[in-house]
């Protein structure tokens, strides 16, 4: 028998509708293998936050043993996502001296540096969650994306802090250690899923970047390579179902399932023929509604949702389509006809987004999976050294603990 070390990440989307665990194995060539999937309804989730504790522990814990049995072993540690209207995005920058004699800039230069942008003073209600180098100067010479290995004498970054709420994060974080889990650190849900959804040219050129939850839409807008915006509006899918129960008078669980299965976003999509049967509330007599009506009832919803985003997109100052047009993600990118109706609503290019990940190919996995993608890209020199703390909070996250995991072969 062998053992073998595995560098294994895992990525939790505590999200308003599922609670989704994702384990990836980072490969020495940095290339990514998904090798466990855990999924639990929330139910302890509004908009986004955390509004009961208990249901959510429950969540989380079901779906991490979900994922431990399909790896095989445990998971003692994860990266949360945490969303857009939690958090608050502040530019700075940091300057230090090169340490070495021969000047030649290190890793431990690039960390300083880093350490320096995130002095910066904040309310007590924020903590820093993040740090993004935009892009670092060396003697003046700017638009360096990484220095290590260069020579100077002075080193600058220019950086985005991530902030985010000091009670969400802690809610956030008390719920899974109460699952039994320590965190590893938190991602902004935009970042995930851009690292799956978007190109770098994408990024380049501009372009928007929409995850239509159960309970929030969060609006993310890119140009020149970085996230030049957030907002999120605290509605989803969920309105759609309760729209759909109201109006056909069906339990919520009915609305759920017809929309899943029989929803359409342009009531020009629906072939009026086909219906559906619908068992009623009550023990009533059981009736048949037509896939066309059940899509008047969507669109209007799905409308409002889309220039809802479209509002925010013009309050964030885009007031003209981006070059690489639209991309969504979340459940709700599922909804048929929705790339159609938001071609016309953005007056642009859409497409939908999913990871690529056998077993994990659909946009409700994409910013679970793109927790792991963002971690094993953004700290290139180990995940070691970040889950050693220096990224961390000092208060909220002094028990970090390495994940290698010895498993037997
Ligand atoms: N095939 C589908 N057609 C239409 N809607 C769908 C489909 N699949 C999922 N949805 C909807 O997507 C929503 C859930 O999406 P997702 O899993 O991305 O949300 P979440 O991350 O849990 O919530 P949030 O991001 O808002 O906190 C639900 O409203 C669900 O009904
Ligand atoms: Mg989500």
């Amino acid at each position: 028998m062998v053992v073998v070390k595995r560098n294994l990440i895992c990525g939790m989307d505590i999200g308003t509708s599922h609670v989704r665990v994702i384990v990836g194995e980072v490969n020495t060539d940095g290339s990514i293998n998904i090798i466990g999937v855990g999924t639990s309804p929330s139910g302890g989730l509004k908009k986004g936050v955390i509004v009961d504790l208990d249901k959510t522990v429950e969540a989380i814990a079901h779906a991490v043993e979900e994922a431990e049995r399909m790896v095989g072993a445990s998971i003692p540690s994860a990266f949360l996502g945490i969303v857009g209207s939690q958090v608050g995005l502040i530019n700075n920058r940091g300057v230090v001296a090169v340490s070495g004699d021969d000047k030649e800039i290190t890793e431990d230069d690039v960390e300083r540096v880093l350490q320096a942008a995130r002095v910066i003073a904040l309310p007590p209600d924020r903590e820093i969650i993040d740090v993004i180098p935009r892009e670092y100067i060396v003697d003046g010479y700017d638009g360096i994306r990484d220095p290590v290995g260069m020579v100077g004498v002075r080193l600058e970054v220019d950086a985005m802090i991530i902030t985010g709420m000091v009670t969400s994060i802690r809610n956030l974080v008390r719920c899974v250690e109460r699952a039994g889990l320590e965190i590893d650190g938190m991602v902004l849900t935009s970042l995930a899923n851009a690292e799956v959804a978007l190109s770098r040219d994408e990024k380049e050129l501009g372009v928007i970047l929409i995850d239509i939850g159960g309970g929030t839409t969060e609006i993310a807008v890119f140009q020149n390579g970085h996230i030049k915006n957030i907002s999120v509006i605290p509605v989803g899918g969920d309105y759609i179902t309760n729209d759909i129960a109201v109006g056909l008078r069906t339990p919520i669980q009915t609305a759920e399932k017809l929309k899943l299965e029989h929803g359409v976003a342009l009531p020009s999509l629906a072939s009026n023929e086909a219906t559906v049967e619908l068992a009623q509330i009550s023990g009533k007599e059981a009736r048949k509604v037509s896939v066309a009506e059940l899509a008047m009832i969507i669109e209007p919803r799905m409308v409002e949702i889309l220039h809802l985003a479209s509002r925010e997109l013009e309050k964030m100052g885009v007031n003209e389509p981006l070059p690489a047009g639209v991309v969504l993600t979340g459940g709700v990118s599922l909804l048929r006809g929705i790339v159609e109706l938001s071609e016309q609503i953005f007056d642009s290019s859409v497409r939908v987004s999913q990871p690529g990940y056998v077993g994990v190919k659909s946009p409700i996995y994409s910013t679970g999976v793109g927790i792991i993608h963002y971690i094993q890209k953004a700290h290139p020199y180990g995940l070691r050294d970040y889950r050693g703390s220096r990224q961390m909070l000092p208060g909220l996250f002094n028990k970090i603990k390495n994940w290698l995991v010895e498993m037997f072969d």
